[in-house]
């Protein structure tokens, strides 16, 4: 822990600027309305131009990235995996269905369609929902890729998921939304964010100072018992837990069985 936190702290002070979680600094909820812009209209805007470019190429195979990209890209990966492996253990996937909200490119859905899940996916950027089409369509996969804000998604499935999308919204409009992905599900939820400790609220801070030279979301980290408690509100029990961090992701996931 030590090795990483120096590493991290050093690649942050040398200016390396696209530390995941430190988009720029985050501003009170009554400030953003104040400005007229809030978090979806923003996150919205933000995937459709710079941010779809820039996620495109992270989750690819793309040499276009730098070494923190690179990091994050790895992050993700393992994140993806860890959702894949609980998966795999729980056995046979294929005819149940799966709604991934915020599916970005498809990097979860595109491989639950490969094992058989039913897949319905969405994401609030046209640019990322297009994409992950696209990349489905490619590999021959029948899967439902569509635009659409996540608390706007309506049906039922077995598993409803939501990978790295909480980190855009303040806790309490996250809360809100563990409730409506709650109200998709009929036996789990599997949810991944940015956890609120005091080490990456210091690293978040420490970032901050550091600003990117790239237009970005703002960030928001989420202690994990307000998370646990949304889970539960809607009739869901944390069943299973992971945590991956690298020198510029972190994120925590859970998997919630509705009880
Ligand atoms: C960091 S990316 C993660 C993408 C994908 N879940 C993954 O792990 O590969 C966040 C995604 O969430 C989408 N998003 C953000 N807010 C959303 C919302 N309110 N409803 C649906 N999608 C949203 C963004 O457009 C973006 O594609």
């Amino acid at each position: 822990m030590k090795f990483t936190s120096t590493i991290i702290l050093s690649s942050l002070l040398s200016g390396v600027s696209a530390f995941v979680p430190v988009a720029r600094p985050t501003v009170a909820t009554s400030s953003l309305a104040a400005t007229g812009v809030d978090d979806k209209t923003e996150v919205r805007e933000y995937f459709n131009t710079e941010g779809f470019n820039r996620w495109n190429k992270i989750y690819s195979d793309s040499d276009e990235v730098n070494s923190v990209q690179l990091d994050i890209r790895t992050g993700h990966d393992q994140t993806i995996q860890k959702i894949l492996n609980w998966v795999q253990d729980d056995g046979d996937i294929s005819g149940k269905s799966v709604c991934d909200c915020g599916c970005g490119v498809g990097s979860l859905a595109i491989p639950l369609a490969q094992m058989g899940a039913k897949i319905s996916a969405s994401d609030i950027s046209d640019s990322m929902a297009n994409e992950a089409a696209r990349r489905a369509k490619e590999m021959g996969l029948e899967a439902k890729f569509y635009t659409s804000d996540l608390e706007s998604v309506s049906g039922k499935y077995d598993t409803v998921t939501c990978v790295d999308v909480a980190i855009h919204y303040p806790t309490d409009k996250m809360a809100e939304m563990v409730g409506h992905l709650c109200s998709l599900a009929e036996d789990r939820v599997i949810i991944s964010f940015a956890p609120k400790t005091w080490y990456y609220s210091f690293l978040k801070k420490v970032g901050e100072l550091f600003p990117g030279p790239s237009k970005t979301t703002r960030a928001y980290l989420h202690e994990e018992e307000v998370v646990r408690n949304a889970l539960k509100k809607a009739g869901f029990e944390v069943a299973r837990e992971e945590m991956t961090g690298t020198n510029f992701y972190f994120s925590r996931l859970l998997e919630a069985k509705r009880v």
